[in-house]
């Protein structure tokens, strides 16, 4: 089939790529030239594992091309899929200044029938409005669809080629029918919906996933109070198929630019009809809190903080990506900057960014390794869960630092481990 994917960030990108990789003729669109003219040229603008290799793959095949021309993208697809983003507003309300934007942009642009699909999370509704704008500035025919995205960052080109599940909102028959032979390479799991029942399994999907983080990481909170051990009270309870054994890694909370955007839209989108989401609430706030266990930490340690040296593992929001949006670190740095702590830090792909979007930038010792942030200090956090960091010598470790103190934020070490060093070891919710 001929598709247009509308966006070229992570959602948009990752998804033509795939299609292309299942046969498809596909062309990804940008209104950023610049970012064309990069992937052109084979420039990835994202870290993300297997994408260069299968972007020069279908380009050099000719299945996949790059244009910041909307027009002829449109005119010769059967499939338009938006994939732009929608970033929160402060309210915590969706911005859908770009989902319009796309809608009146393809209407302007239709030259026959087409299926316009809405990858974008968007609120309850927002497919109707497309629909809307739509009708109003073109003549042809055209049918709107919502098929959620549900790929993670730093594995996102596995988690769209065999995705659990493919859901698709529509309530016309034969458009279900041919978007479920277009998903069908990549799943046999294909639940046909509604499409404002599609809008809201995205956003009940991810509010859940992040309510079993901020459960356990209280769980944990409670552990370390009564001298339980998180990772096997997890284990225990994933054994309950019930339950399920995933997302309940505790830690320092989540980040990223999907559960913490959705979460706070998800209140919003219930408060709009007058729904008070209380537990959802909570789980924002335990994750709010969770970020400065590290800080207690700290503080139980070494007491005062000012003119500490700290080292800081891992900046991007989680392991295998760059994306440092909503990262944890970035709070807890702040922190203790504040608290007059010296700050060294170092993370293998997302120093970059993080130092593009952090405000005290100049007030930070960037490492060019993890030795060099570990060497001297008073203490070393980890703040996100890269192998590179499991794989650490951890006594040649102790020998570089001042005072031997380890707060892993990630529960990376296990406690045989660091009972083979000096260590004064601190994890979440695990016996000290
Ligand atoms: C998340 C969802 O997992 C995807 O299904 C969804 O498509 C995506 O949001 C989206 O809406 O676009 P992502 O944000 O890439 O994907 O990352 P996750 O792997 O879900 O991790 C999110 C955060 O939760 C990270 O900070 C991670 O460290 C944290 N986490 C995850 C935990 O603290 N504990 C866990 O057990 C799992």
């Amino acid at each position: 089939m001929n598709l247009t994917f509308i966006g070229t960030g992570y959602v948009g990108l990752v998804s033509g790529v795939c299609f292309s990789e299942i046969g498809n003729q596909v062309t990804c669109v940008d209104s950023n030239q610049d970012k064309i003219k990069q992937l052109n040229r084979g420039h990835v603008p994202i870290y993300e594992p297997g994408l260069k290799e299968l972007i020069q793959k279908n380009q050099s095949q000719g299945r996949l091309k790059f244009t910041s021309r909307l027009s002829e993208a449109v005119q010769e697809a059967d499939i338009i899929f938006i994939c732009v983003g929608t970033p929160p507003l402060a309210s915590g309300e969706a911005d859908l200044t770009y989902i319009k934007q796309a809608a009146q942009d393809i209407a302007l642009e239709m030259n026959g029938y087409k299926i316009i699909v809405t990858k974008s999370t968007v609120p309850v509704g927002t497919n109707d409005l497309i629909s809307s704008i739509m009708q109003q500035l073109s003549q042809h025919p055209f049918d709107v669809v919502s098929t959620p995205e549900f790929l993670r960052e730093g594995t996102a080109v596995q988690d769209t080629l065999h995705p659990d599940r493919v859901i698709i909102g529509t309530e016309d028959e034969r458009v279900a029918a041919k978007m479920a032979e277009l998903h069908r390479p990549l799943s046999s799991n294909i639940m046909i919906t509604d499409i404002r029942s599609a809008e809201m399994i995205k956003y009940a999907s991810n509010a859940f996933l992040a309510t079993k983080i901020s459960f356990i990481n209280e769980i944990a909170n409670i552990c370390e109070k009564v001298g339980a051990d998180v990772t096997e009270v997890a284990a225990g309870m994933g054994q309950d198929r019930r339950i399920g054994s995933s997302f309940l890694q505790a830690g320092i909370g989540y980040g990223g630019s999907c559960f913490p955007k959705d979460t706070d839209a998800l209140i919003q989108i219930a408060g709009n009809v007058d729904y008070e989401f209380k537990l959802l609430k909570s789980v924002v706030e335990v994750n709010k809190d969770q970020r400065f266990n590290v800080i207690a930490k700290l503080k139980h340690c070494l007491g005062d903080l000012k003119d500490k040296q700290i080292g800081i593992w891992g900046l991007a929001f989680k392991p295998n990506t760059d994306d440092v949006r909503e990262t944890p670190a970035m709070e807890i740095m702040e922190e203790l900057l504040q608290e007059g702590a010296i700050v060294k830090a170092y993370d293998p792909i997302a120093a970059d960014n993080f130092r593009k979007s952090f405000r005290h930038e100049d007030l930070v010792i960037w490492s060019p390794d993890a030795k060099a942030a570990a060497a001297e200090c008073d203490a070393l956090c980890l703040l996100t869960d890269w192998a590179e960091f499991q794989d650490q010598d951890l006594k040649e470790l102790q020998q570089l630092m001042k005072q031997p103190i380890l707060i892993d934020g990630r529960n990376v070490y296990s406690r045989e481990q660091v009972s083979q060093t000096d260590f004064q070891y601190y994890s979440i919710g695990r016996p000290d």
